[in-house]
């Protein structure tokens, strides 16, 4: 059997369908929502939690690929971030809420989204994504990062236990997002 997937940043590897194809299936298997009321809705929905950070921040995304090199290599998993304040930058206004929350985002400005195949899950591979990130993140000179998450999800004992702490919460959609922030100095 194969190893652990290797971690590597995303501009690392020459882009290839195949792999923007495995990130989105990835994507979609990993959302919370599932169904959409129609194409335009399902796009912007892409769009806003992975399109975008392709697009603009790219450098700043990661992928843990399994079995590198050889035919059976598949991407095991992806992270993507940014490293700007999302309450000041004009692409994140969308999302109304960081605006509420502008003093945390100030000290926590990185913020990242992971997600794996599910075959790959509970082994460790989501925290060497985010300490990739991390240490990314650090060297570019962020103070802090943050995740938004559903109170209660699973995911947040992820989150503990990779260094993240409860800052804050905000309702959003009807429900009440949590906000976990690491510093990083
Ligand atoms: C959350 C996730 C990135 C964690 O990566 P991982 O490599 O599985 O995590 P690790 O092996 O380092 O740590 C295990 C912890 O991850 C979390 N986790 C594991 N499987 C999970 C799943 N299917 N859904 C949500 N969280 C999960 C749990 O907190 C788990 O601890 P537990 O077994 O005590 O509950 C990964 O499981 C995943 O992609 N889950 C589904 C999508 C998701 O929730 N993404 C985060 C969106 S904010």
């Amino acid at each position: 059997m194969a190893g652990l997937p290797v971690i590597e940043p995303y501009l690392a590897r020459p882009r290839s369908v195949q792999a923007r194809a495995e990130i989105d299936r990835i994507f979609f298997e990993s959302s919370a929502t599932t169904t959409f009321a129609s194409d335009d809705a399902r796009e912007t929905f892409h769009d806003r939690w992975l399109g975008r950070y392709l697009a603009h921040d790219a450098r700043h995304a990661f992928l843990a690929v399994a079995a590198p090199g050889t035919a059976e290599e598949t991407i095991a998993g992806y992270l993507v971030g940014s490293l700007d304040d999302p309450a000041q930058a004009a692409r994140f206004y969308d999302l109304g809420y960081f605006k509420s929350v502008a003093a945390l985002t100030a000290q926590y400005p990185a913020q990242l989204h992971v997600n794996l195949a599910e075959a790959w899950r509970g082994q460790g591979v989501g925290g060497a994504l985010v300490e990739a990130f991390c240490a990314h993140a650090r060297a570019a000179g962020a103070p802090g990062v943050h995740v938004f998450t559903g109170r209660g999800m699973r995911n947040v004992r992820f989150y503990e236990a990779a260094g993240f702490r409860d800052v804050g919460a905000v309702a959003w959609n009807g429900s009440e997002i949590v906000m976990l922030g690491r510093s990083l100095s």
